[in-house]
């Protein structure tokens, strides 16, 4: 039975599952479960048995690489039907974390003990998919269908005492798991229980309305996402139909989904923030530098939130700042954050106060002359930052690690500066960097692998996803977003409208359109960032100054009411004519004339934009992987995660219809903006896409 023993102590049957890395339940998983079982039950002396798993985790669900392709049997949704039906006391003895399937099949035993560091979830819906396995059926009659509802829907994972509040599973036990599932087994066989299914429970009556809030909710919540409707309705299932027939339908639903657009997409993401995770052509070998304190330059909004980050991971962090109010402000908005989770109870009051001891404020450099790694969070200005790491190389001990937060600058010049520049890389993370989970890590010319190796497994550590990129203008992510910038304030003078740039953008899936970022980011903002790129940007770029127009009538955005859009007092945004007003002037000015623009030419050119800007930086190698920029779009700029990033969309949509929308918008744009990048050239002629190059 591979990927399951069979084993006995006593009375007592054990069923263990190891499967490395995670347990997934594989064919030969299954077949080995369902193999457990019915030696379990053909054998007179065993009288109860116990399902374990070896390694790290318990199941932590089906194994995602079989979707897509034809299921061997035996099927889980099957499966879980041979363990519940078993008429020997079933008992799953659960350790780290019951996810997906693996929760299925602990539903389906009769008992369910685990750890006190076990988790609980079903996270099908971030794939796209409902728990296909009765997992829609069998938790509502453990936990009542709003508790299901909720953690079917979100996805999220819960730990092992809540698991036992709400009664998904009996017993916490402590010390050795099997020694404490056999002691729960031995006393249900001396009492006698009798063997409880999930299956036979009945379903607690519940308000039908509840399943059109919920939709209603996730309609705006998980907009255009398929699958959180389709959990409602699953559970749906359970209250208004029979377990198999609930089942039946489930597994329907389920499959559907599989084989739609969304799943494979929202499954490639799943892998792709995995694999971003390798390093292309790094050796194994190569350690982590031990990190065991912080430091943090620039105690501003940025740096604020990333010394948040390493504080919820337990490092000790020193902020260094300029003046000692800009560091107590830091620490107020430190309390203030931190307090929020402690108000949501996430957190407790003591937490608090000891993640805050973790934190030493000083206006002096050399409060940093023990720390392991430094992270500059100064303003975006090159002077600026080449004095900090100037002073940096001076005070720090050799082999800290120096790290940047820039988002634009040179890193190499910054390395010199610093005299040490093996140990400087960059570390850009992303506003609000305590949410955000991307964290774009860049390699100079002169880094030491050991300190790239270090930063990925540190943003591992601080829950964040690591991916390496090289230097370039924007590194990945907002070099990509320029060209997408560029094309919005070229539709503008050509005939579109903000609003309706904005209205393509969000009906695309992204939260917000370019035009309601800037106005909630600020104009001034992007006056300065426009300002400190002049000298890149091309004689059309800085013509196109609508922005700068805006700027000069003090329309900052919503922080002044008026912006691209106007806004009344509760910031609700509106068209504002004064605007469009203005962009029908500029144009004119600039002797464009303005023509009606189509939906369909505006997401073309923001997305083709940015797609053959993303082949440029393949082709270049700042990106090693069209994952590494699939991954910063999914989790740095909101791209809608079942679309599965830019570089999977453009081999969905084909590259050859790309290139030749290209070559279209070559001719009427001009070829400094659209001119085809070679690979995604060579790619379109050869049949191939980014992911079959
Ligand atoms: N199937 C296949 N491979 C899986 C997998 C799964 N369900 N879960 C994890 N893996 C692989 C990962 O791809 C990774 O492989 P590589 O080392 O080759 O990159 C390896 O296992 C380790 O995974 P992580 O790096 O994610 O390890 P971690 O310790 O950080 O996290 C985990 C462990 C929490 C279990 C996390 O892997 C996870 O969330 N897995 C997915 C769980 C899930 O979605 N389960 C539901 C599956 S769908 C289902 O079950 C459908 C159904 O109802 C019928």
């Amino acid at each position: 039975m591979a990927g399951v023993t069979f084993s006995r102590q006593g009375e007592i049957g054990i069923a263990t599952v190891d499967n490395p890395p995670v347990n997934a339940l594989s064919q030969a998983v299954r077949a080995g479960l369902a193999d457990a079982v019915r030696m379990a039950e053909a054998d007179s002396e065993i009288r109860a048995l116990v399902l374990i798993c070896a390694g790290r985790t318990f199941i932590a669900g089906a194994d995602i690489r079989e979707f897509g392709g034809p299921m061997q049997p035996p099927l889980i949704n099957n499966l879980v039907f041979d363990l519940e039906r078993t008429n020997k006391p079933l008992i799953a003895a659960i350790h780290g974390t019951a996810l997906g399937g693996g929760l299925e099949v602990a539903m389906a035993c009769h008992f369910r003990v685990a750890t006190e560091q076990a988790r609980f979830g079903l996270p099908e819906v971030k794939l796209g998919i409902l728990p296909g396995a009765g997992g829609t059926q069998r938790l509502p009659r453990l936990v009542g269908v709003e508790t299901a509802l909720t953690m079917i829907t979100e996805g999220g994972d819960i730990p092992a005492p809540k698991a036992k509040a709400i009664g998904l599973i009996d017993e916490i036990v402590g010390g050795d798991l099997l020694q404490g599932a056999i002691a729960f087994v031995e006393r249900l066989l001396e009492e006698g229980w009798p063997i409880r299914r999930t299956g036979e429970l009945p379903v607690a009556a519940v308000d039908p309305a509840i399943f059109d809030e919920f939709k209603k909710k996730l309609a705006k919540r998980q907009r255009g996402f398929l699958a959180p409707q389709a959990c409602v309705d699953a559970v749906r299932f359970a209250v208004d139909y029979p377990l198999e027939e609930g089942c039946e339908r489930e597994y329907a639903l389920c499959l559907e989904l599989m084989r739609g657009p969304q799943s494979k997409a929202q499954r490639h993401a799943f892998f792709a923030e995995r694999e971003v995770a390798k390093i292309p052509g790094f050796s194994p070998e190569i350690q982590a530098r031990p990190v065991n304190s912080v430091g943090v330059v620039g105690p501003g909004a940025m740096g604020t939130g990333i010394a948040i980050s390493f504080l919820n991971a337990g490092y000790p962090v020193v902020i260094v700042g300029l003046d000692q109010p800009s560091l107590d402000k830091s620490l107020a908005t430190m309390r203030k954050i931190l307090g929020g989770a402690v108000a949501k109870g996430a957190m407790t009051e003591e937490g608090l106060e000891a993640k805050l001891a973790l934190v030493t404020l000083s206006t002096h450099f050399e409060a940093l002359s023990e720390v392991d790694l430094v992270v500059e969070a100064v303003f975006e200005d090159m002077a600026a930052k080449i004095q900090v790491f100037t002073k940096l190389g001076q005070v720090t001990r050799l082999g800290a690690i120096l790290a940047t937060n820039t988002s634009y600058l040179d890193i190499d010049i910054l390395a010199e500066a610093s005299g040490r520049p093996a140990d400087v890389v960059g570390m850009h993370f992303f506003n609000p960097a305590n949410v955000m989970r991307l964290l774009e890590n860049v390699r100079g010319a002169k880094t030491a692998p050991d300190v790239i190796a270090t930063v990925m497994k540190i943003g591992k550590a601080i829950g964040k996803v690591s991916v390496l990129v090289g230097i370039s203008d924007g590194f990945v992510g907002n070099r990509m977003l320029s060209k997408r910038s560029r094309e919005a304030m070229f539709l503008l003078e050509e005939g579109a409208t903000p609003w309706q740039i904005d209205k393509v953008l969000v009906d695309f899936g992204f939260a917000m359109g370019p035009y309601q970022v800037s106005d909630l980011a600020g104009i001034d903002v992007q006056y300065a960032a426009r300002q400190a790129r002049w000298g890149i940007l091309t004689e059309r770029e800085h013509q196109a100054n609508i922005v700068d127009q805006l700027y000069r009538l003090g329309r900052y955005g919503q922080k002044t009411g008026a912006g691209y859009y106007a806004y009344d007092d509760k910031r609700n945004a509106a068209p504002d004519p004064f605007v469009e007003d203005l962009i029908v002037r500029h144009s004119a000015a600039r002797g464009i004339a303005r023509r009606a623009i189509g939906d369909g030419e505006i997401r073309e050119r923001l997305l083709y934009a940015m797609i053959n800007e993303g082949a440029k930086i393949l082709e270049e190698g700042v990106a090693a992987r069209p994952h590494d920029i699939d991954v910063i779009w999914l989790m740095g700029f909101g791209f809608p995660a079942y679309l599965g990033g830019p570089m999977f969309l453009a081999d969905q949509i084909g590259l050859k219809t790309i290139h030749d929308a290209l070559l279209k918008y070559e001719a009427r744009v001009g070829p400094e903006f659209f001119k085809p990048s070679a690979l995604l050239a060579r790619l379109a002629l050869e049949g191939k896409g980014f992911y079959s190059a």
